[in-house]
């Protein structure tokens, strides 16, 4: 829990549909990362969940009508907006796209998104049947709240309540809270394609045995997100993990260091930032069986030979002599002296930037500390949580890059 929406002011709008089922857990993972939430519903949404489910988890009263006179002032649409930092409506029914596309004020949660102060954002995460989302009423209305500034989170296409597939779904909740989260974060790669590595591989001895590593793809993950949330166009190349993929990141998975440099090759044209994260076998078995291995009789263990697999941060850094991108950063483990090591494999790598962990503790470890090598020395970021790392680190990537296009 990184309490990313500490005291943050959330207007959480429901319309009406079926996915308001999934805004209770939505309102109840933005209260744990620390937001306060005002739950807003329409007589439509009342019908799919009641204003009691969303009060117990949200903390506060819940509003469903614009004529209340238990409000001093009876201007709820005022005082809810005043001092929120984002207005995020989960469902937003097509009905509901309609009425804030030409904006409609004709029941509170309408009224208060029109009456919101322009630095308020307007986020809205649709959800509704195939059909009516590829309607082209409703894409004009789409393209309308594009238009007129508004973010819109999904939908996700899948299996629907009514039996249909297709777009319409809403996104899963703690997808949507990763939008949220995101939308607060700098757009400092706005417009950047980043490639970076992740996780371990595998190299596979026979059918069903390898030699891997312990390398948890923790960081590779929290700096894949760190930089969609900056705005970026983001592929993660990964071995094999049990983590989910941070949302809107394209992922191609891969076991062996072979593949993981076929895959980073195959993806490497046009990407500005390359990271190596990833915790490549450094050799391969040459002669590994095709068949699963069987005891000896006589006890004798296998012999296995090795050959060294390709370095892929090299690979890409001698890619970037000819245009000059992408840019190179890489990882460095070690377990002593680290200070002088990483400014030695920096040089060695020939890549701008690496970031030393300190120790091999850091594997499967939720945070870390981490130094910086670049040109001009070394800065330590003391320990963290690895996805607050991950924000510093692409916050430094951008400001090189910035230089970098300054100095072009
Ligand atoms: N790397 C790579 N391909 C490899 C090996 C490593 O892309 N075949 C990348 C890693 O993703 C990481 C960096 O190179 O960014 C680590 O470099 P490496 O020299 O392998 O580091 P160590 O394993 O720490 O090196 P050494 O074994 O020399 O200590």
């Amino acid at each position: 829990m990184t309490m990313d929406l500490k005291d943050k002011k959330i207007v959480l709008g429901l319309s009406g549909g079926v996915a308001c089922y999934k805004a209770a857990e939505l309102c109840r993972a933005l209260t744990r990362e620390g937001a306060s939430v005002q739950v807003v519903m329409t007589e439509a949404a009342t019908h799919f969940i009641t204003a009691v489910t969303m009060q117990a988890l949200s903390g506060n009263p819940v509003h469903t009508d614009q004529w209340d006179t238990r409000i001093a002032n009876n201007m709820a649409h005022i005082d809810l907006t005043r001092g929120a930092d984002a207005i995020l409506v989960a469902p937003c029914s097509a009905d509901f796209m309609r009425k804030l596309a030409h904006g409609a004020c004709d029941d509170l949660l309408s009224t208060l998104c029109l009456a919101r102060p322009r630095a308020v954002p307007l986020l809205v995460a649709p959800a509704m049947n195939v059909e009516m989302w590829q309607n082209p009423a409703t894409q004009r209305n789409l393209a309308q709240l594009r238009a007129d500034g508004v973010a819109i989170f999904g939908p996700a296409a899948g299996e629907q309540a009514c039996g249909e597939v297709g777009l319409g779904r809403m996104l899963e909740p703690l997808d949507l809270l990763e939008e949220l989260i995101a939308a607060f974060q700098p757009k400092l790669l706005a417009g950047r394609r980043v490639l970076i590595t992740a996780g371990p591989t595998f190299e596979a001895i026979d059918p069903v045995r390898g030699i891997t590593n312990l390398s948890s793809g923790k960081m590779g993950y929290a700096i894949a997100r760190a930089a969609r949330e900056a705005g970026a166009d983001v592929t993660l190349v990964s071995g094999p993990t049990a983590l989910p993929t941070p949302h809107g990141v394209r992922r191609t998975d891969v076991q062996s260091a072979q593949q993981m440099h076929d895959a980073v090759m195959a993806a490497v044209g046009g990407q500005h930032v390359f990271i190596g994260v990833a915790a490549v076998a450094d050799w391969r078995v040459v002669n590994a069986s095709d068949q699963k291995m069987k005891k000896q009789e006589d006890g004798a263990a296998p012999v296995l030979q090795f050959e060294q697999n390709a370095d892929i941060l090299a690979c890409v850094a001698a890619t970037t002599s000819l245009s000059g991108w992408p840019y190179c950063v890489g990882f460095a483990a070690e377990t002593e002296n680290l200070v002088e090591y990483g400014a030695i494999k920096r040089e060695k790598k020939g890549i701008p930037l690496l970031v030393g962990n300190i120790g091999h503790h850091t594997f499967g470890q939720d945070d870390n500390t981490v130094i910086l090598f670049d040109e001009t020395g070394h800065t330590v970021l003391p320990r963290a949580d690895k996805l607050t790392l991950a924000r510093q680190l692409i916050s430094e990537i951008a400001k090189r890059l910035e230089q970098r296009s300054l100095l072009k």
